[in-house]
């Protein structure tokens, strides 16, 4: 491993550790920020625009939206936004989550998108997210993270279950998923013990715990493995991979970047599709737009303009090919680890990339000295998507879908390649700071 490879792969792990929930992912985005000097904007108040300017909007705390105004005009250059998703299919803690029979306490979940379970199993997890607490009159969101671990979903021995290894990890999701907790104080009734844990653990009285939006997380920090330590292995990197690298160029493009407005959209609940006030299904990205447009554009048919000369990259990992597993691919578009970002195409537009779209990425990894994959999912398997198409189709504008390779997607400890996150930058870097985008008229 050599130079900023290493030094870029460490800060992406640095940044998911300090990560745990989506939460904190945009709490880790904001510290970024501010160290940049960007400014917070509130949706509830009004907006004072200037040219040459940082802002960031967050929509309940784990979705964000940050731009910087460029110093030319925003009707003759548009927008370049870069997409992605903060949130990572998991387990989710209900409202009444402790469970007191036989044996220990455990904590009752619910599957929020779609993990591979399995890998859940024997490792030392914890708890992060937020907690809505009381304060005399008002409700606040606190953040939350347990560094050490507090939960575990023990296997069964396989004395108990002799077919595991012919038939696979399989769960009855009602049953069979609760979460070991420990043991609980038993003078508490069943509802007050977890209310307790997190008081305790936030200095606050018991009373005071409403609510909250915890996710299951690992304890194990970031790492790299390999012959010459060439990938790296964490939870979540899909998709705060995408949120680090889009994050980095933006604040790396500097003074120098293209003249219109360079955004970055972070949303929540792309694992559940999108559908929410702050998901990329919702207005969030189109009332910032609109807010934008209100200072910097004259008019809706100006505003209309902006769109058309806009560019959007959506970022969302790509799966590796796995040497085990060939038959899973369509080998000419096999796209593997350390081997430069990849672009998604799919006919049936899962993925949002066009002819055109394809052709100014690949420019921009060429003009950068980026390599570039092109990935094809087998035509005999459904194909997963991601915001690009939802994004696209709100907004109007012209969208590649692209994003690094990886293996074991949705697994709580996910792996891809070390070399490939410099890489990513350096092209969303160049997508940046390009003054005009390579994009002639669509003929007609
Ligand atoms: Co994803």
């Amino acid at each position: 491993m050599v130079g900023k490879d290493a030094e870029s792969a460490q800060q992406l792990l640095d940044f998911i550790d300090r990560s745990p929930s989506p939460w904190h992912a945009v709490a880790s985005c904001v510290a970024r920020l501010e160290a940049a000097g960007y400014r917070r904007l509130d949706e509830s108040q009004p907006w004072d625009l200037r040219a040459g300017h940082g802002y960031y909007v967050v929509r309940d705390g784990s979705s964000m939206i940050a731009f910087h105004t460029g110093k030319g005009s925003v009707l003759d250059h548009g927008y370049r936004l870069i997409g992605a998703h903060t949130d990572s299919p998991g387990f989710r803690v209900k409202p009444n989550p402790v469970k007191q029979d036989l044996g220990p306490s455990r904590l009752g979940v619910e599957v929020y998108g779609g993990p591979i379970i399995a890998t859940f199993a024997d490792r030392d997890l914890t708890l992060a997210g937020r907690v809505i607490v009381r304060e005399g009159d008002t409700l606040r969101a606190r953040l939350f993270h347990s560094a050490k671990p507090l939960l575990r979903f023990p296997n069964l021995a396989i004395h108990l279950n002799r077919t595991v290894n012919q038939e696979g990890l399989k769960y009855d999701l009602q049953e069979e998923l609760p979460l070991v907790l420990g043991t609980l104080e038993e003078t508490l009734p069943e509802r007050d013990a977890f209310r307790h844990l997190l008081g305790d653990s936030l200095g606050v009285e018991p009373g005071g715990v409403v609510s909250w939006d915890l996710t299951v997380a690992d304890t194990q920090p970031g790492a790299f493995f390999g012959v010459d330590q060439e990938y790296l292995a964490n939870s979540q990197l899909d998709n705060l991979a995408s949120c680090h690298a889009a994050l980095e160029a933006l604040l790396q493009s500097g003074d120098e970047s293209f003249p219109g407005v360079r955004l970055l959209a972070f949303f929540d609940h792309e694992e559940i599709g999108s559908q929410s006030f702050k998901g990329a299904d919702g207005p969030f990205l189109h009332d910032v737009l609109e807010r934008i447009g209100e200072t910097f554009l004259d008019g809706a048919g100006a505003r209309r303009q902006a769109l058309a000369r806009s560019l959007v990259l959506s970022a969302d990992m790509a799966h590796a090919y796995h040497p085990n597993y060939a038959r899973y691919y369509d080998l000419e578009h096999a796209v593997h680890l350390n081997q430069g970002p990849v672009i998604k195409i799919n006919a049936s537009q899962r993925y949002a990339t066009d002819g055109m779209a394809e052709a100014v990425f690949e420019t921009l990894c060429r003009e950068s000295d980026v390599p570039v994959q092109k990935y094809i999912h087998r035509n005999n398997l459904p194909c997963g998507s991601t915001i690009g198409p939802i994004t696209a189709g709100r907004l109007g504008i012209r969208c590649a879908d692209i994003g690094n390779a990886m293996w074991s997607m949705h697994s709580l400890r996910e792996s891809a390649g070390t070399h490939d996150h410099h890489l990513m930058i350096r092209a969303m870097r160049h997508f940046f700071q390009r003054q005009a985008l390579p994009l002639e008229e669509v003929a007609g």
